[in-house]
């Protein structure tokens, strides 16, 4: 298990987006160590939230790292332009892309770092012979589509699953976690061997997001020391 401090990525989607500036800078001082952007397409998933245009006019906003979530189908159509609008991640469904493989270098070869991504009912054994050209896997740890839902604790053991799967192969990807994590689920993924943690509604409706911030991350912290 990776025992560097747990990485926060508060998702823009549970944003007021009449404010966008103003809440992407607040993910800054809270002292969030990344922005996570969850693109749909209302085809992948039943919800429809910005393209690439809006992270464009994002990127000058933010010196944060930009976590793209592509929840759309055939990714590899749009990852050059999401590449050029200033992503650091990109991350793709397996689900959603016939020719993963291709995919991921794709994204790769545009200069960007590659992420795969699982929706709770998909297998980790999908993604094992991709697993060494991933930067990061992306584990839903709810149906993907919207914001401020419960964590499906049978998604929990996937998390251990590749924890242990990128130890016995030296595989160096982080493991992110989405989906319904909050001050209390937190640990339960953190102790599974959760890297980096999404969280919109629980980073947004917080009353004082750098305290939340904080507290997320010694809640992690304490797990992966016991
Ligand atoms: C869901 C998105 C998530 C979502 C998480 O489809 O991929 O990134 O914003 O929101 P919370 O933390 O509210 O479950
Ligand atoms: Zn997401």
């Amino acid at each position: 298990m990776n025992t560097a401090p747990l990485l926060v990525a508060p998702s823009v989607l549970s944003a007021d987006f009449s404010r966008i500036a103003e809440e992407v800078e607040t993910i800054r001082t809270s002292g969030a160590a990344w922005v996570h952007l969850d693109v749909m397409d209302g085809s992948f998933v039943p919800n429809i939230t910005f393209g690439h245009k809006f992270i464009k006019d994002l990127r000058p906003c933010s010196p944060l790292l930009f976590d793209t979530h592509l929840m759309v189908t055939q990714p590899e159509r749009h990852v050059e332009i999401f590449a050029q609008s200033g992503c650091d991640y990109i991350t793709v469904h397996a689900e959603a892309s016939i020719h993963l493989h291709r995919t991921l270098q794709l994204i790769r070869s545009c200069g960007c770092k590659a992420g795969v991504s699982l929706v709770p009912s998909t297998p980790v054994s999908m993604i094992e012979s991709v697993l060494d050209i991933v930067d990061q896997v992306l584990i839903m740890t709810v149906n993907p589509g919207f914001g401020g839902q419960q964590l499906i604790p049978a998604t929990l053991r996937k998390i251990s699953e590749l924890d242990q799967i990128r130890a016995d192969e030296g595989y160096d990807f982080l493991i992110n976690v989405d989906g319904g994590i909050n001050l209390r689920t937190v640990r339960d993924v953190a102790s599974c061997g959760a890297d980096v943690v999404v969280c919109g509604n629980a980073f947004f409706t917080a009353e004082d997001r750098a305290q939340f911030v904080s507290d997320m991350i010694q809640a992690a912290s304490e797990e992966k020391r016991r």
